[in-house]
């Protein structure tokens, strides 16, 4: 069958500008560019999914505005469906993003018409299929009311849905959303995030990794940007009395190798790939390699989206 994955999130048009040094607070600094690119989390995955050889969809919304035409052209080029993404009053999202010469970034989301994209939106869906995918720059409720959907897939003599949770930003969610996550994906912030309390079990990747799947989280992974990414999934139980964080097996893959110029939507180009290589059948692990190759792909060119079309190969 036809890998298949539905992305339900965020679609933005970025405004992106590079600076040698991002601005402390107060100061004014001279940039250098001015681009305006697709972006979003969810329409970012959705891409790099679509890219990767998954059938995708996408389900969000855009305002009525000339932005809209602007977050929804390369998707459209990449054969995305975009019959689930609604356009509404409003602006379409954006993003304000300041890059530095290392080609790190700080951005400031406006959520626009993606606030829009509520628990109606989601019911509306009916039965969710193949690989969903949900980050969070919409309503957390939102998020619930899919994981949910997702879950009601698994007891319904169907082909169970599979979700992956990408929580970025780190929103508050139900503990059933999070525990539904296989994977869930975070980077090492939002990992802390999550873990929070658990302090000093959270001050190591691998001890996040190990702490969010002893809560139930059914697989975790946790992006570590040039260092590639740790893979976390309960390991076969050892005696009772030990710590259920001890049975998990926890494996770091190393990044391809990648001179950074602009790591905007590196993130989502690593889970938009990993979604279509789970919706293929792979392992989390391999899917996970996969998802490190296209991000070091991403991170040498300028742009969200805008970096992720495939170098021009001869056959
Ligand atoms: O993850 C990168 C994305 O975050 C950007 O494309 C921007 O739109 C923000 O949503
Ligand atoms: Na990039």
């Amino acid at each position: 069958p036809v890998p298949r994955v539905t992305v339900i999130g965020s679609l933005n048009v970025d405004l992106a500008v590079t600076m040698q040094r991002l601005p402390a607070p107060g100061q004014t600094v001279l940039a250098n560019t001015l681009a305006v690119s697709p972006g979003g989390k969810g329409a970012n995955q959705a891409l790099a999914a679509a890219l990767s050889g998954a059938e995708t969809a996408l389900i969000g919304a855009v305002g009525r505005d000339q932005h809209a035409s602007v977050a929804l052209e390369l998707l459209r080029g990449a054969g995305v469906d975009l019959t689930g993404v609604a356009t509404v009053d409003g602006p379409t999202g954006t993003a304000l993003i300041q890059i530095d010469a290392d080609g790190e970034n700080s951005i400031a989301v406006v959520p626009g018409a993606n606030a829009l994209v509520g628990v109606e939106r989601v019911r509306g869906l009916g039965r969710l299929g193949g690989v969903v995918v949900l980050q969070g720059e919409i309503p957390p409720e939102a998020l619930d009311t899919a994981a949910a959907a997702v879950r009601a897939t698994e007891h319904d003599g169907g082909a169970p849905a599979r979700l992956v949770l990408n929580l970025a930003p780190v929103v508050r969610v139900a503990e059933s959303t999070l525990l539904t996550a296989d994977p869930l994906v975070v980077n090492e912030q939002e990992a802390r995030a999550l873990v929070g309390r658990g302090g000093e079990r959270a001050s190591t990747p691998e001890g996040a990794a190990r702490a969010l799947v002893g809560l139930g989280v059914r697989s975790a992974v946790i992006t570590l940007g040039a260092a590639g990414c740790l893979v976390a999934e309960p390991g076969s139980p050892g005696s009772s009395d030990e710590p259920a964080e001890l049975a998990v097996r926890c494996e770091r893959i190393d990044a391809v190798p990648a001179t950074p110029v602009d790591s905007t939507g590196a993130g989502d180009a690593f889970v938009g790939a990993l979604a279509a290589r789970l919706a293929a059948g792979d392992s989390l692990r391999h899917a996970a390699a996969a998802g490190n190759e296209f991000a070091a792909r991403s991170v040498t060119r300028a742009g969200a989206q805008a970096s992720y079309q495939p170098e021009r190969r001869a056959r």
